[in-house]
């Protein structure tokens, strides 16, 4: 206890006071149904408030219908999602928790379920999971899925929930893989440098204050370092961080 002080003592975020600095961080348990949430998601994620968890980061939650990242994940692609998490929402604001749900577009990692149109990635390079290589999306079809997103965080604070983190992680579906120059080779704006890499997810977070205002919690899910030949290195991630705080989100969560 002595060597962690602050452990136990609240922080303030935005305009939320988390009561300690427990952070449960996205963990998919694929307990949902078709999307919605579901009795048993409402036990497991109460449960961890209950247990004292400050806040909670809910797993990958998609903002479209087109894709589906793992059947069981979930979704909050239209209105008829708002009642179930308004149900998990008060689950866990009971024990005084807060929480977030990590909006996720699982691009070219998503799940080729059958009807599944061919996927689409920054470029025609990196992994999936489908029998043919993903499409490089097209910047209109980007200008939609940034709605998407904004109406997404939406639907959640119309749930009750605090805010949203946005999974720009491990190089991981849309988001991570436009910042990564990996998987993105795209010489348009979406494309090039960091900066034009980073483009599409502060569209994202622009679109999500504006929609749901500066009390609205936004975090971004990064990649601290890739470790990988030709990867995010650290330097490049601090640069991004720096250019995250200026778009005014509220905390960066970094992982490996
Ligand atoms: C079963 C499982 C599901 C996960 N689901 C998600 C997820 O939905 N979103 C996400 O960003 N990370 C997800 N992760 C990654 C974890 O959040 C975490 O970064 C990882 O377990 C490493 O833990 P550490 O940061 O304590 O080393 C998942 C990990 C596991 C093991």
């Amino acid at each position: 206890m002595n060597h962690f002080p602050h452990l136990f003592s609240p922080i303030t975020l935005g305009k939320v006071t988390v009561k300690n600095r427990l952070f449960m961080p996205p963990l998919s348990t694929n307990l949902a149904d078709k999307g919605y949430v579901t009795d048993a998601l409402v036990e497991h994620y109460s449960n961890r408030a209950k247990g004292g968890v400050g806040l909670i980061i809910t797993e990958v939650t998609t903002v479209e219908p087109t894709y589906t990242y793992l059947p069981g994940d979930m979704s909050i692609y239209d209105d008829s999602y708002i009642p179930g998490w308004k149900k998990l929402v008060d689950a866990v604001h009971q024990y005084d928790a807060k929480i977030l749900s990590q909006l996720f577009h699982p691009a070219y990692m998503a799940f080729p379920l059958p009807g599944t149109p061919q996927l689409i990635a920054p470029s025609n390079v990196g992994p999936y999971y489908a029998k043919s290589a993903p499409r490089a999306v097209t910047v209109e079809e980007l200008h939609e899925i940034v709605k998407q997103f904004g109406e997404a965080a939406y639907r959640f604070l119309q749930a009750g929930g605090d805010g949203v983190e946005i999974q720009a992680a491990h190089a991981h579906g849309l988001l991570g893989g436009f910042l990564t120059p990996l998987y993105n080779k795209r010489t348009d704006e979406y494309g090039g440098d960091l900066n034009g890499r980073l483009r599409l997810t502060l569209e994202v977070i622009e679109e999500i204050r504006k929609k749901c205002g500066n009390d609205f919690l936004i975090d971004v899910r990064i990649s601290g370092d890739e470790y990988s030949d030709g990867g995010l290195t650290l330097r490049d991630m601090i640069y991004v961080s720096k250019q995250l705080e200026a778009a005014g989100v509220n905390f960066i969560h970094v992982s490996v």
